[in-house]
């Protein structure tokens, strides 16, 4: 073993965090964690990993759930596609590789939701193939480790550093891939990294000059995209609330409080009025302010009263409300 597999390795065993998905060896449920920690910080994931597992506990499962139920399952998460996606490809699972998660790079790179990171991930944590996976958390330290100098998003920054692991990648895979991944989660952190207790630091060229704060370097990314919103949370005359379930791909098969895309209050009402909702009145406004990846919500969010002729809406009791998987960017209006 080389000595940079050796130190990582073995500084991985004796430091790793005890994470519900390292006590297995289960694809699917290295899948699961992996899709779920895409994009959401470890300590985050673990309630919602336990909860979905207890849930789902295999792929079959999962192929067959309510779409309400995985939904629910998710809320809090964000970024529901990925919920959406790792339905569908249980399905083709189940369908195409009789309920067993495939083990080779081009069979899994095919289905949904599972990109090179993904694929990668599970092929070193799940199946210990000699293959190098590398998420943000992999750049980092790496492009400290490297020097390198150039962006950190460019496509020839991650595969000159996929190049580089893939010569130092030793068994077990596990430990490497996740090690790598645990260091960048930790003591390599975004600002203020702790380098006193790094295993590489001997040979690591931002440590040695002094330059963990310059590298990696990132153009500066564009600016996120801000909507204004009139958002309306209406009751109708009995009392009920009135939802609509999201189509478009950002927040499928969530429900949200009608809006409209306007700075303009009275505009937004006529527009209400042309889907068949009629604003009776409105008692209260506040103003939240929701922010995604690459976009930010304002909204004014408008309490009142309202008569429904569309059947495209649901009307809900306020206290079944919690049965219905809502985006965040809703749930947390308040009265
Ligand atoms: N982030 C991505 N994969 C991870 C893993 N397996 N453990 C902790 N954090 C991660």
């Amino acid at each position: 073993m080389n000595h940079f597999s050796n130190k990582l390795i073995k500084w991985f065993e004796m430091n790793k965090r005890n994470l519900p998905w390292r006590n297995t060896d289960d694809p699917y449920l290295i899948w699961i964690s992996e899709v779920m920690l895409q994009q959401t910080q470890a300590v985050t994931v673990i309630p919602y990993y336990e909860r979905f597992i207890k849930a789902l506990p295999t792929v079959y499962d999962l192929a067959n759930v309510e779409d309400d139920t995985l939904y629910k399952l998710w809320e809090g998460l964000g970024y529901y596609s990925r919920a959406k996606n790792l339905k569908e490809t249980a399905l083709t699972i189940v369908e195409k590789y009789q309920g067993k998660i495939p083990s080779t790079y081009q069979d899994l790179i095919k289905l949904k939701g599972i990109g090179d990171y993904t694929a990668s991930a599970i092929l070193s944590i799940a199946f210990e193939k000699l293959t190098v996976a590398v998420d943000g958390n992999v750049l980092r330290v790496m492009s400290r480790y490297l020097g390198i100098k150039e962006d950190i998003n460019l496509p020839e920054t991650k595969n000159y550093i996929k190049l580089y692991l893939s010569d130092l990648i030793d068994h077990p895979t596990r430990s490497f891939t996740e090690g790598l991944i645990e260091l960048g989660a930790t003591l390599c952190s975004k600002t203020k990294p702790n380098c006193l207790g790094c295993p590489i630091k001997e040979n690591c060229f931002a440590y040695n000059n002094s330059v963990t704060d310059l590298i990696p370097y990132k153009s500066k990314a564009k600016d996120k995209k801000e909507i204004i919103m009139q958002t309306f949370i209406l009751k109708d005359l009995k009392g009920r609330l009135l939802l609509k379930r999201q189509t478009e791909t950002l927040l499928n098969g969530l429900y949200l409080y009608p809006q409209v895309n306007s700075e303009n209050l009275n505009y937004a009402i006529d527009e209400l009025d042309s889907m068949g909702i009629q604003v009776l009145n409105i008692h209260k406004t506040k103003s939240y302010k929701h922010v995604f990846t690459h976009l930010v919500w304002h909204m004014d969010v408008h309490f009142g009263l309202c008569e429904v002729n569309s059947g495209e809406y649901v009307l809900v009791e306020e206290q079944s409300l919690h049965l219905y998987p809502m985006a965040s960017a809703h749930k947390k209006i308040k009265k």
